[in-house]
């Protein structure tokens, strides 16, 4: 099921990759006190699902998504520990189907794919990885002959090219991990987080 309500509203979204509980609290406030409050954790790590599970519940007003599910097991585990949406790379057939109910954010990559999940009644897809696929120029050309459909782009995106995207009203939504990187995360850099947080958030607020 299309996913565009959930995230709507929200022009940036976070992706986390975190393997910690008590740091993904400390992120999670981090990230909602400076307004950046739809946040995607990705599955990529042992306990990904326990710090969505910790997040969702010591912050309920925040929207928290799973990233990288790639199968329909994923999609069910992320959902019973609360996750409001997830985000995936692609769009196999088993994972769309256990979708039906549940807000998707599918993958991807060419025309054909943006087609048929159109068809398939999605709103928003994710184009990844986006600059290797050609960044903003490829979702413009892709835009011109498809309609309606919106792109949450992520893979490459950082703070140099980030106007880029917001500057297209085709754009949903920009992902990505340069808000707060893993090596960031771990290395307790919260203050150069915060920064960039903050500085990002007078961005949009002037866009
Ligand atoms: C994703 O899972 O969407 C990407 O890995 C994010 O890409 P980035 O790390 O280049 O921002």
């Amino acid at each position: 099921m299309d996913a565009s309500k959930v995230i709507a509203g929200h022009p940036v979204v976070p992706v986390i990759v975190i393997n910690e509980e008590a740091k993904a609290l400390r992120l999670a406030e981090l990230l909602v006190s400076t307004g950046l409050d739809c946040i995607e954790i990705t599955l990529r790590t042992e306990r990904a699902l326990s710090c969505i599970k910790a997040m969702v519940k010591e912050f309920p007003s925040a929207t928290i998504g799973a990233g990288s599910v790639v199968t329909p097991d994923q999609l069910r585990a992320a959902e019973d520990v609360g996750s409001q949406f997830a985000v995936s790379p692609g769009a196999s057939a088993e994972l769309l189907k256990a979708a039906a109910t549940s807000p998707l954010v599918p993958g991807a990559a060419t025309a054909t794919e943006v087609m048929q999940l159109k068809s398939a009644g999605y709103k928003t897809v994710k184009f990844f990885p986006a600059e290797l696929l050609g960044g903003i120029k490829t979702i413009r050309a892709l835009c011109d002959p498809i309609k309606e459909v919106q792109f949450f782009p992520t893979g490459g995106i950082r703070e140099s090219n980030l106007q880029d995207y917001l500057d297209f009203d085709r754009i949903a939504c920009v992902g990505g991990s340069w808000l707060a990187s893993s090596a960031d995360i771990e290395n307790d850099h919260w203050d150069d987080i915060r920064r960039r947080c903050k500085s990002l958030q007078d961005r949009i607020a002037a866009n």
